[in-house]
């Protein structure tokens, strides 16, 4: 496995492999990651190459979040890459990313309205700069998202499709611990006590669905009945809990094919985020 630090040296690579596949992370990888850079392999093949970036991207974190403090174990996650087959770690610093006096960035400004972009303003143009950055430093054939980030897949695919890059996004979904809780590297933030009170959030979702099943159409009722599960977990405050169709990710009030129960609570100072597609 290579690993490269600068963008030079990620530019300077040849794509004798191909085809290249990307699964840009922020790394603290866990078991969904790998399942990302499976799904990766499979795409590339034996004789294609398999990329994975790590870059914890300053730009994505609104202030007063958590970017001093998210994880950065980058022993254990070099170690992972290469129990995992990656071809090429691309691990670059902030100065390296980031002019002191950017100017540039990439912004959608339909998707990014609701959900976690109306919660975290400026998130979406954080991750549409890197994502396009890393796109064109590593030059990739197709690249790799978990369906955890709904939003964040379809802003990407938009952004494709807009500045027409010519990569495959493909999307891999949610790979969850035993008990349902969505695996996120912010789960290691939880105590044991809101670790267990996080799955009320899974419970929510398929409590949704299975009333939508039933028949229940009013968006509603749907969002109260999700609300009122995740209300039973004394230590979970709401961020949003929004039904919204899955294209444009606009609210809607009935329940129609390929909606999408999203939400987002914390659990004292973590705020988790999870959705389900229903209807
Ligand atoms: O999903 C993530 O981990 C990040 O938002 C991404 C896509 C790596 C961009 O920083």
């Amino acid at each position: 496995m290579k690993v490269l630090a600068t963008v030079a040296e990620a530019l300077a690579q040849s794509r004798a492999k191909l085809p290249r596949v990307v699964v840009p992370t922020m790394g603290a990888l866990h078991k969904a990651h790998l399942e990302l850079i499976r799904v990766a392999r499979n795409y590339a093949g034996r004789d294609g190459e398999v990329a994975v970036s790590i870059f914890v991207n300053p730009l994505q974190f609104e202030p007063g979040s958590d970017y001093e403090r998210y994880p950065r174990p980058d022993r254990q996650d070099e170690e992972l890459c290469r129990n995992a087959d990656v071809n090429l770690l691309f691990r670059p610093s902030p100065a390296e990313m980031y002019a002191d006096d950017r100017s540039v960035f990439v912004e959608e400004t339909s998707l990014s309205n609701t959900l976690e972009g109306k919660s975290r303003p400026g998130h979406f143009r954080g991750v549409c700069t890197v994502v396009a950055k890393l796109f064109n430093i590593l030059a990739p054939d197709a690249a790799v998202f978990g369906e955890k980030d709904f939003q964040q897949l379809v802003i990407i695919r938009r952004m494709v499709r807009d500045l027409n890059f010519k990569i495959d996004i493909v999307g891999v979904p949610t790979v969850r611990e035993n008990d349902g809780l969505a695996c996120s590297s912010r789960n290691q933030y939880l105590n044991v006590e809101e670790r267990k009170q996080a799955t009320a959030l899974r419970r929510a979702l398929l409590a949704a669905a299975d009333r939508t099943k039933a028949g229940e159409e009013s968006a509603k009722t749907i969002v109260d009945l999700a609300r009122k599960t995740i209300g039973q977990a004394s230590l979970a405050r709401i961020d949003y809990v929004d039904l919204v169709d899955a294209k444009n990710l606009l609210p809607i009030e009935v329940v129609r094919p390929n909606s999408l129960l999203a939400l987002a609570v914390f659990f004292g100072q973590t705020r988790l985020i999870d959705n389900i597609l229903v209807g």
